[in-house]
C-alpha cells in the first residue's frame, strides 16, 4: 500500500466532486494494521486562507469497499462522538521525481485534534494513567455512543484505547471521540475480527457478535487506560497465545481492577465472559451514573437519562437482572438527576427505599461511588498470570 508523502497535493475526485478537489498532506497522525492516517488540509484555489483539516486513511481497497463506506457514512448524525469516514474516494498526486500521477484510494474523514487514548494514558506509548474521573467520563461518552451505534445494529468491534481521541474542548472538558470503522458490522455476524486484548469471549470464539461485544471491549478499556497498561498476560498474537486466550473461555479473564469499589463492579458487569449477564450499552450507562452524573454530567442527556431510569425499574424487576446496591445507587442518582414530575421519578424513589439499607451499609463502608473517585488507593501488583494445569479444549462450552 503506498502513502503519498508529506507535503504531497492531492486531487481527490468523487461522485460528490468529480471535478476534484485539492489537499495538502501535513503530517502522519498515526498507523496501523490497516493503513497509514495522514493530517492533511482542504484547499480552495478561490480562498487561499481558508483551509480545514481532514484525517486521510489510506487503505488497502480490498480491505474497505466503498459500498461499506457510504453504509458507514449513511450513520452521520444518528452516532454521538463518532468519527465515520466518507465514502472511499481516489486521490491523484505526483512527487517531483515521478513524472507521471499516481492513483490511490482515500478514505476522507473529520480530524479529531488530540492524541489517541493510548497515546494518553498507556505508559508503553509515553503516557500517564487518567484518573478514575477522565475513567469514569470516557466510559459515559463511549457507552452513549454505542448505544446509539448498537441502535443502528452494527458493532464496532474495534474499541481500544487507539482508536478513541481525547479531543479537549474549548470549555478545558474532554470528549473521547471513536475512530477506525474498518471492521464495523451487522449485528448478527460471526465474530473473529478484532483486537484480541479487548476482544469478548465469544468474539474470540468465531461466535455471533451483539453490541455486547462493543461494551465487553470498551470495560477492558477503561482499565487499561486507569491503570496505564493492557499487560494482562494476553498477547497481541492469538493463534501463538490459546493458553491465555482459554482462561477467557473458562470464566475466569485476568482481568486488572481499578482500585474503585463501585467502578469495578461496575466494569466486572460489563466484562462477564458469560454474554447473557453482560450489561449492554444502555445498562452500563445506568451502572455508571451514581459515579458519571458527578464526574461527568454533560455526558447524559435529558433522553439518556430517562432511558436509564426505564431501563433500572426494568431490571429491577427481574430477579436475575437484579443487583441490589448497583441498582440502589443508580436509582438515588437517577432520582437526584430527573425532574421530579418525570414519569419514572416514583419508581426510583421505591426503589431507592427498597434497597436503603444495603446502599447505607455499602455506603458507610465504601463511601459515595461519585464523591470517591479520585481518592484512589496505591495500585495493587497484577497477580502474575496463573499457568494453564488442564489441556486446551478443543471447543469451547
Ligand atoms: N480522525 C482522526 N483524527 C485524529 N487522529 C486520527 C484520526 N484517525 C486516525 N487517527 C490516528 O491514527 C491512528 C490509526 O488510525 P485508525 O483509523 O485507527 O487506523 P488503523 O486501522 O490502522 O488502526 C489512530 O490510532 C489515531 O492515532
Ligand atoms: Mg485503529
Amino acid at each position: 500500500m503506498e502513502t503519498p508523502p508529506s507535503g504531497a497535493i492531492l486531487d481527490v475526485r468523487s461522485q460528490q466532486a468529480p471535478g476534484g478537489r485539492l489537499y495538502r498532506l501535513d503530517r502522519e497522525l498515526g498507523r496501523g494494521a490497516q493503513g497509514t492516517v495522514m493530517l492533511a488540509q482542504r484547499m480552495d484555489p478561490n480562498d487561499p486562507g481558508a483551509t480545514y483539516a481532514v484525517a486521510m486513511k489510506f487503505i488497502d481497497p480490498t480491505d474497505m469497499q466503498a459500498d461499506t463506506g457510504r453504509e458507514l457514512a449513511g450513520l452521520r448524525g444518528k452516532v454521538r462522538r463518532a468519527i465515520l469516514p466518507a465514502p472511499m474516494e481516489t486521490a491523484r498526486w505526483r512527487t517531483r521525481l515521478l513524472r507521471r500521477p499516481r492513483e490511490t484510494p482515500v478514505v476522507i474523514q473529520g480530524y479529531a485534534p488530540g492524541p489517541d487514548l493510548a497515546a494518553l494514558h498507556e505508559t508503553k506509548h509515553g503516557g500517564t494513567p487518567a484518573s478514575l474521573t477522565e475513567t469514569v467520563t470516557v466510559l459515559a461518552q463511549v457507552a452513549g455512543t454505542l448505544k446509539d451505534l448498537h441502535a443502528q445494529g452494527r458493532v464496532h468491534q474495534d474499541i481500544k484505547p487507539e482508536n478513541l481521541i481525547g479531543t479537549r474542548q474549548e470549555s478545558g472538558s474532554r470528549s473521547a471521540y471513536l475512530i477506525d470503522w474498518d471492521m464495523c458490522a451487522p449485528d448478527g455476524t460471526m465474530g473473529g475480527a478484532g483486537t484480541p486484548l479487548y476482544m469478548a469471549p465469544e468474539a474470540l470464539a468465531m461466535d455471533r457478535i451483539t453490541g455486547k461485544c462493543d461494551v465487553y471491549a470498551l470495560g477492558m478499556t477503561a482499565v487499561t487506560i486507569a491503570t496505564g497498561t493492557n499487560d494482562r498476560g494476553f498477547p497481541q498474537n492469538v493463534t501463538e497465545h490459546w493458553p491465555q486466550m482459554a482462561m477467557l473461555f473458562n470464566g475466569k479473564p485476568p482481568v486488572r481492577q481499578t482500585g474503585h469499589p463501585y467502578l469495578d463492579l461496575t466494569l466486572a458487569r460489563a466484562t462477564d465472559s458469560d454474554h447473557r449477564q453482560r450489561s449492554d450499552a444502555l445498562d452500563l450507562m445506568t451502572d455508571l451514573a451514581p459515579m458519571a452524573l458527578t464526574a461527568s454530567p454533560t455526558s447524559y442527556s435529558a433522553a439518556d437519562r430517562t432511558a436509564c431510569a426505564n431501563r433500572l425499574v426494568e431490571r429491577a424487576s427481574d430477579p436475575q437482572r437484579r443487583h441490589l446496591l448497583l441498582d440502589g445507587l443508580a436509582a438515588r442518582a437517577l432520582s437526584s438527576a430527573l425532574p421530579d414530575d418525570s414519569p419514572s421519578q416514583a419508581a426510583l424513589v421505591a426503589l431507592a427505599q427498597a434497597t436503603k439499607p444495603v446502599c447505607d451499609a455499602w455506603v458507610a463502608q465504601h463511601g459515595d461511588p461519585g464523591a470517591t473517585l479520585d481518592h484512589r488507593q496505591e495500585q495493587q501488583p497484577a497477580p502474575a498470570t496463573p499457568a494453564l494445569a488442564e489441556p486446551l479444549p478443543r471447543r469451547w462450552p
